[in-house]
């Protein structure tokens, strides 16, 4: 038999074949599965509340019910703190190889469920195969990567040096206590299990809020920590509404911390609010408006292939997603005719199904802000593809729209909003100074990429670029596709809070609060 295969945002490899075989029969079970009632969960127990339910509906057809599930309310955030407070001492004082090995185990039930987390991701939210698979395989590579900090750093905790014979000096990095933890729709797993494994690794207890467009896949993160063995209360499950339990969950006296992935203005508004009383740590990872610079000595193809992947896949709701394009002005029409001949080509529909890379939007509201934008270049630019909703079948059941390239004047706002929908700015840069002008010159600073044939250019891109990850001449994805423990994920400016990203090796420690511990002995 071939090898299974393993799939991450830029690379497959494997039995293609097998891996479809498997996501079908998943896919049929998940569907089988779908419109059922599920509750929430408090220290252990399972929660049912008299408000509305939250009606998960698929994206890529709204008449498809994923399920109904019970919406918490303030009261329950207040009894979610408390029961974390509770279970989070006991867990701090588990030795940190058998919490680490807890979490293992959670990895590991990841990659034996991955098939039906894939399946019910890829309904979800609308995510492609590979790119559902990718987010399921990153979950689980996320856990693994944390855990071997923990041991590496043996449980953060060494020897410090003597000042005198009698004393003995240990310094050592101890939990903060209860995190809570917000999580975005667009990596309903990963980011969800990324920020929570770092969280419980360390000794922390986590309230997890998941997205109320993904609280199926919010649910399966919860099941997977409880059947690895992480006791009731460490990890508790509030399912509902953002404007009912939102701020509720991070303004709770009993939350020692936040870690949030999300929207620039929410992220600014945590930030803000958390710290009236002292400061506590607040992880954010924000938005992007991230930008690929194309010169005149790229590799055109590479360019175009690695611009069309990074700005349509996932439908470009990715932080990372490349939402604006500088290309140099000889290189204008060359690169335009590769990317536009590339987009044209994409494959869209029922992003479930092999084959389809491109599929729905998450909801009406990212529906709004597409036909927005189109109507604004349309006003100040030249629309060259897409532009419209699509039409027609199994487009009119879900939140499809177009993919979409605009050439546009450099003082469009356009190059500066974050629209999280697939549009994409292309603006004529004289040369390479100009083109970092621009990509510096918004608020964000997450990822860059650069496709150009002199190593000169790369370097000084990398150095003078206002981003935390950046790529250069990546075909696979000019903007996309960070892996654990392969590029760290750090947004600068309004991209991020802590100057240190997830997936890379300074982010567990993020979670902990340093104690210096002296005995004198004798
Ligand atoms: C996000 O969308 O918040 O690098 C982060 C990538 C993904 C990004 C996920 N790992 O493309």
């Amino acid at each position: 038999m071939s090898a299974p295969a393993k799939i991450t945002y830029t690379s497959t490899s494997g039995d293609l074949e097998e891996f479809h075989r498997q996501f079908d029969e998943a896919l049929s079970d998940v569907r089988a599965e779908a419109g059922r009632s599920h509750p929430f969960y408090i220290n252990g127990q399972a929660i049912q509340s008299d408000v509305e339910p939250l009606i998960d509906r698929s994206p890529i057809d709204t008449s498809l019910v994923l399920g109904r599930f019970a919406a918490a309310t303030p009261a329950h955030v207040a009894s979610a703190v408390a029961s974390s407070r509770k279970a989070q001492p006991a867990w701090a004082r588990w030795p940190w190889r058998e919490r680490i090995e807890v979490l293992r185990q959670a990895a590991a039930i990841i990659r034996d469920r991955k098939y039906e987390l894939a399946a019910l991701m890829s309904l979800e939210v609308g995510k492609s195969r590979l790119e559902a698979m990718g987010d399921a395989e990153e979950s689980a590579d996320l856990i693994d990567y944390y855990c071997q900090q923990v041991e590496d750093a043996d449980g953060f905790m060494r020897s410090m040096s003597r000042i005198t014979p009698v004393e003995r000096n240990t310094d050592v990095l101890r939990p903060y206590g209860v995190f809570a933890c917000i999580a975005p729709f667009n990596f309903p797993l990963a980011l969800s299990a990324g920020m929570s494994s770092a969280a419980l690794a360390v000794g922390n207890a986590v309230v997890y809020k998941p997205a109320e467009d993904t609280p199926w896949t919010g649910l399966k993160l919860y099941e997977i920590y409880r059947d690895a063995g992480v006791p009731p209360g460490v990890f508790n499950l509030l399912i509902g509404r953002r404007e009912e339990i939102g701020d509720p969950l991070w303004q709770h006296p009993g939350i020692d911390g936040v870690v949030f992935t999300g929207s620039k203005q929410v992220g600014m508004r945590i930030h803000s609010g958390l710290s009236g009383r002292w400061i506590k740590p607040c992880l954010l990872e924000l938005g992007g408006k991230n930008a690929a610079v194309v010169l005149a000595t790229a590799d055109l193809d590479a360019a175009a292939e690695g611009v069309m992947r990074s700005a349509f896949s996932l439908q470009n709701q990715k932080c990372s997603a490349t939402s604006r394009v500088y290309v140099q002005r000889e290189a204008t029409v060359p690169f335009l005719d590769r990317l536009l001949e590339r987009t044209r080509a994409i494959s869209m529909g029922d992003p479930s199904q092999r084959d389809v890379f491109f599929g729905p939007v998450i909801n009406d509201r990212a529906v709004q802000r597409f036909e927005q934008a189109v109507a604004q270049a349309r006003s100040e630019g030249r629309v060259l593809l897409g532009g419209a909703r699509l039409r027609g079948d199994a487009f009119d059941r879900g939140h499809f729209v177009a993919p979409t390239i605009a050439q546009l004047p450099l003082s469009s706002s356009l190059f500066q909003e974050e629209l999280f929908v697939p549009f994409l700015a292309v603006g004529e840069v004289a040369d390479l100074d100009e083109a970092l002008h621009e990509t510096n010159r918004v608020e964000y600073g997450l990822t860059a990429g650069i496709f150009s044939g002199s190593p000169a250019d790369v370097t000084r891109f990398f150095d003078e670029v206002e981003a935390g990850v950046c790529y250069a001449n990546k075909r696979s994805g000019a903007t996309t596709g960070a892996w654990p423990g392969a590029q760290a994920f750090c947004g600068w400016k309004g991209s991020g809070s802590s100057g240190k990203g997830g997936c890379g090796p300074y982010y567990v420690a993020q979670f902990m609060r340093e104690q210096s511990r002296t005995v004198i002995e004798g």
